[in-house]
């Protein structure tokens, strides 16, 4: 067996096969393990663990790499539109210009919201976190739509423009309620961004003119969230997408993973961390001290270290850029700025840090842009999420396509063993 890995367990070898990937990533074939050997592996948070093999996004987090189909995540940023790279992403290849059109008029077409989705709104409460609205919404869109779980045709192609075309819909509704404002109709003559915001911010009383600063902020912001291989709300929509969970749900539950301050709820976090040490007098040395005593404070860095790179983030690079460039054309002046770089310069020099390798990631920056753009604080995890739902969809589509088993983890069972059960009135 070319390569084979050899282990030897209880006095007997076993080989297994490895596989090396398009980029030289290389893995141990374990699929036999257990019928081999009767030995399962132990890997808590799967950092050793790849779950499948995937031709859409590449990770390397030693040189700090992120490409999408191949394409480097700074040629895309600076080149392409978010729908674009949503075409790439999900059907794997740059759109001609007739593609594209396509793709677009689908989803211009597609960005009303049944008016039921709007009285399944008004049952929220006012102040109700627009991540647990956009989940709930979402999952319900399989109601409004039976045909995306009944029969056998394939309607995926249709849910994936009802999708991407009514994300933003649900999502600045959630805000324009939460603001006391009437919600905002999709208008059909914007492309999807001045869509957005014109949703987002248009009010009935004034003519609302989209910003091109902001359009071409926002553009890059969501290109950057666009996809990221296995991370935690992506394995959690291909796993509950394996059971053959419609898309609709398996999104949902993705929306519900991002929400965790450790993943994309860090974006939030990390504004109101920075906000917390402009209000103590700017203190950063304080903070990294907390966070370098994390095991008695409690308290982490938000926007710092990531599971894979250790090394700088690309997209955390882009956007530093970018957030000065953003800022001083908007002539936005936001004292939080200066904080964080002098937070990542402290953090950075120290050995704490650098020994973890840990560096800002996609979320230390995003907010202060997010802000820049009107965007409130507790809508920065849905702005993640409306850059990231084209690399959920991407990878819920080749999950079915390459016909991936269900995904079913085995355990290491630590509990009790067999006991004799007790009536009540003896216990
Ligand atoms: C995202 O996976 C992805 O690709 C995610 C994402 C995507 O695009 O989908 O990139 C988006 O989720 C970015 C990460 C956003 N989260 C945060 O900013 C929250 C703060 N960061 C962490 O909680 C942490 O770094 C994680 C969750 C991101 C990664 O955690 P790991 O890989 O499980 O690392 P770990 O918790 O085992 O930490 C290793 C060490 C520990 O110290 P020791 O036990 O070795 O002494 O580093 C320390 C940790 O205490 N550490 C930190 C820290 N992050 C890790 N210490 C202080 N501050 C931090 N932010």
């Amino acid at each position: 067996m070319a390569n084979a890995a050899e282990l030897t367990v209880d006095g007997k070898s076993y080989s297994f096969p490895t596989l090396e990937g398009s980029e030289h990533e290389k893995a141990f074939d374990i699929s036999s393990l257990r019928d081999q050997t009767g030995y399962v592996t132990l890997d808590r948070g799967y950092k050793n663990t790849g779950a499948t093999k995937s031709a859409i996004t590449f990770l390397n987090g030693e040189e700090g790499i992120l490409r999408y189909r191949g394409y480097s995540i700074e040629d895309l940023a600076a080149k392409a539109s978010f729908l674009e790279v949503a075409y790439l992403l999900i059907y794997g290849e740059l759109p001609t210009q007739e593609q594209f059109s396509e793709f677009e008029n689908a989803i211009r077409r597609h960005t009303l919201v049944n008016e039921g989705m709007r009285k399944m709104l008004e049952g929220f409460p006012i102040n109700a976190h627009p991540m647990s609205v956009l989940a709930s919404l979402v999952s319900g869109m399989s109601a409004f739509y039976p045909d995306s779980y009944e029969g056998t045709t394939d309607t995926s192609d249709r849910d994936i423009i009802r999708l991407m075309a009514k994300l933003p819909t649900i999502a600045t509704w959630s805000y324009k309620r939460s603001q006391g404002h009437p919600i905002n109709y999709p208008q059909n003559n914007l492309d999807y961004i001045q869509n957005f915001l014109h949703m987002m911010f248009a009010l009935p009383v004034e003519d609302y003119t989209v910003d091109p600063v902001i359009a071409e902020a926002l553009n890059i912001l969501l290109i950057l969230h666009a996809d990221h291989e296995q991370n935690c709300s992506t394995s959690t929509v291909r796993l509950v997408g394996s059971s053959q969970a419609n898309l609709y749900s398996s999104i949902s539950a993705g929306i519900s993973a991002l929400w965790g301050p450790l993943h994309g709820g860090a974006n939030q976090e990390v504004i109101e961390m920075l906000e917390e040490i402009k209000a103590g007098g700017g203190d950063v040395a304080k903070y990294v001290d907390m966070a370098k005593n994390a095991k008695t404070t409690g308290f982490r860095l938000f926007g710092f270290g990531h599971r894979v790179y250790k090394n700088f983030d690309p997209r955390a690079k882009i956007i530093k850029k970018a957030a000065d460039d953003v800022l001083s054309k908007l002539g936005v002046n936001d004292p939080v700025l200066e904080i964080a770089k002098g937070l990542e310069e402290a953090a950075l020099n120290d050995e704490y840090f650098i020994s973890r390798k840990l560096y800002p990631n996609v979320d230390f920056y995003s907010g202060i842009i997010y802000r820049a753009l009107g965007i409130p604080t507790n809508m920065f995890t849905v702005m993640f999420a409306i850059g990231r739902l084209p690399g959920w969809i991407a990878q819920w589509k080749e999950m079915r396509e390459t016909k991936e088993p269900i995904g079913r983890p085995r355990q290491i069972y630590v509990g009790s063993e067999l006991r004799e059960f007790v009536p009540m009135e003896n216990r």
